[in-house]
């Protein structure tokens, strides 16, 4: 496998993504990782990646010098590439051009990291994101590529498995970024393809069995694709030594919950035992108009049901959890920002009821958890389910969560999502809902007056749900949507759209 040492950059996720789309095991760990346990992981070749800071700063992030000791295949990219250098002796300095965006590199050898690439002319298109740049290469080191701005935009060392960009090979915009990865972890490290979703879930089935043994596990049933993942995955480790639990918090979609628990039930050998905590959750929310207090409400409320409903099982010593490979790597990321919402997920759980944590995915990226899915035989409509926050619709009711108020955003969010898969556009957004807002306007219906809710349909494109773009639905499509909801839901009168991205708008409008 190959190791990635986070210095904070923001690409260092893409860098294992490109690595593992070639079939080839990858894992991030922060920068700070003791060499003891590097060693003991026995990576086959290491990657620096980039980061915000720069290498003469006097608190800036450096890897510890054993690295290059241990005689594996290095690459350094970026600020990665600037480390090698000031560790190996070279200097690093602020230059006056700094380069941002497209560059063009011209490639001076063949082989290595560029192997099978044109040298000279024509130039390759990369791109760049630096302020700093190395003006003193070290001692064993050559020059592989140059672009305008930059006089070492890659190397190499003469005799060891170093090798080092400038730009970034993990983004789509440097066109040549495969090759350069490719020739790294195949040419250079000599790894195999051999990293596919069977032979994950004969490991993780292996894994699974080997710590659970006799002992029973519980699981918290979402509904959501992650969750159902974790839980078919285990079961087909241990089959009935695992029990889920689905708490109905009177929060989901219309039609969700049943159509979640129906599958549990009917295709699959999975128990499920499912709580009705739609009074209870009604009740804590009434009169709550602050969406903070709200998102604890649930959650709290989310974890006392669970408890109790753990508790009537017996002993139980794991909990199943379907923490994924972002939430991993974002937990003991070393710039760690103070949360813009309290996201509400099981994560409080173990702690309070002092289980073991069982997390299958934890290694995987969303779309690799899609795939296995489909690849333990769950049903495409809840593998294509675009995501839904834990604390469901009670964040999409501006103001009180009542049950009338439900009832209008459930019809209104029926019929968004109807439209939107009739048109073909369900699978292309991330998400897209409707918002009950907290006000009332005046519209004509007939011939009379009408003072009425409004819903702003929100819908957007991302990647990642940490940044992201208002869908650029056609017109007509808005108007079939507006005019159904204005039609049929009743108590409303004025449909908006919702034209703001993320930052600095946020995706959900709790
Ligand atoms: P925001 O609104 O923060 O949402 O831009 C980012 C993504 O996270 C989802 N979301 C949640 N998911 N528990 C979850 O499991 C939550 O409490 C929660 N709040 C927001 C949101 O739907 C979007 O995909």
């Amino acid at each position: 496998k190959i190791l990635i040492l986070d210095f904070g950059s923001q690409t260092t996720q893409l860098i294992a993504r490109r690595i593992r789309e070639q079939k080839v095991y990858c894992e991030i760990h922060p920068f700070s990782t003791p060499l003891e346990t590097i060693k003991e992981m026995n990576p086959t070749g290491i990657i620096l990646s980039g980061g915000p800071r720069s290498v003469y700063d006097a608190d800036a992030p450096l890897s510890d010098p054993g690295l290059f000791e241990l005689d594996l295949p290095i690459l350094g990219i970026c600020y990665g590439a600037q480390l090698m250098m000031q560790q190996l002796g070279g200097k690093v300095e602020n230059a006056d051009k700094r380069e941002f965006g497209k560059a063009n590199l011209t490639v001076q050898f063949t082989e290595g990291l560029f192997a099978g690439l044109e040298t000279g002319v024509p130039q390759h298109q990369v791109w760049m994101s630096h302020g700093d740049r190395i003006e003193v290469v070290a001692e064993g080191f050559e020059t592989t590529a140059v672009s305008d701005h930059s006089p070492c935009a890659a190397l190499r060392h003469r005799s060891k498995p170093f090798v080092a960009v400038q730009f970034h090979p993990e983004v789509v915009h440097t066109l040549i970024g495969t090759d350069v990865l490719r020739n790294f972890i195949f040419g250079i490290c000599n790894c195999s393809p051999n990293w596919t979703m069977a032979s994950f879930i004969e490991s993780t089935v292996k894994g699974v069995q080997e710590k659970v043994g006799d002992n029973k596990v519980i699981c918290a049933l979402s509904g959501g694709v992650d969750s159902s993942v974790t839980a078919a995955l285990v079961h087909k480790a241990i089959g009935d030594q695992l029990t889920c639990i689905y708490v109905d918090n009177g929060l989901m979609r219309t039609g969700e919950s049943e159509s979640i628990l129906r599958f549990f039930r009917e295709k699959s050998q999975l128990n499920v035992i499912a709580v009705d905590a739609v009074d209870f959750f009604l009740n804590e929310l009434a009169d709550v108009l602050d969406p903070e207090i709200k998102r604890k409400r649930i959650g709290l409320g989310f974890i006392k049901i669970f408890e109790e409903e753990a508790a009537k099982l017996g002993e139980v010593d794991f909990l199943a959890q379907g923490t994924l490979y972002p939430d991993v790597i974002e937990s003991v990321s070393f710039m760690g920002e103070a949360p813009i919402k309290s996201h509400h997920n099981v994560g409080g759980l173990p702690e309070i009821m002092k289980l073991d944590l069982i997390e299958p995915l934890r290694e995987l990226f969303k779309d690799e958890v899609r795939e296995l899915g489909l690849e333990l035989g769950l049903p495409e409509e809840a593998i294509y389910r675009q995501p839904f926050p834990g604390p469901g619709l009670g964040i999409r009711i501006m103001g009180e969560v009542n049950r009338e108020r439900l009832n209008i955003v459930r019809q209104a969010d029926v019929i968004v999502l109807e439209e939107m898969k009739k048109s073909g556009w369900y699978r292309k957004v991330w998400q897209s809902f409707a918002v009950l807002l907290p006000i009332q306007t005046v519209g004509v219906m007939g011939d009379g007056r009408t003072y009425e809710n409004v819903i702003a349909l929100r819908s957007v494109d991302s990647r990642d749900a940490m940044t992201a773009d208002w869908s650029k639905i056609p017109y007509d499509l808005l108007g079939v949507i507006s005019t159904r909801i204005i039609n049929e839901v009743r108590g409303v009168n004025r449909v908006v759209f919702d034209i703001s991205s993320k930052p600095p708008s946020t995706i959900e409008w709790e």
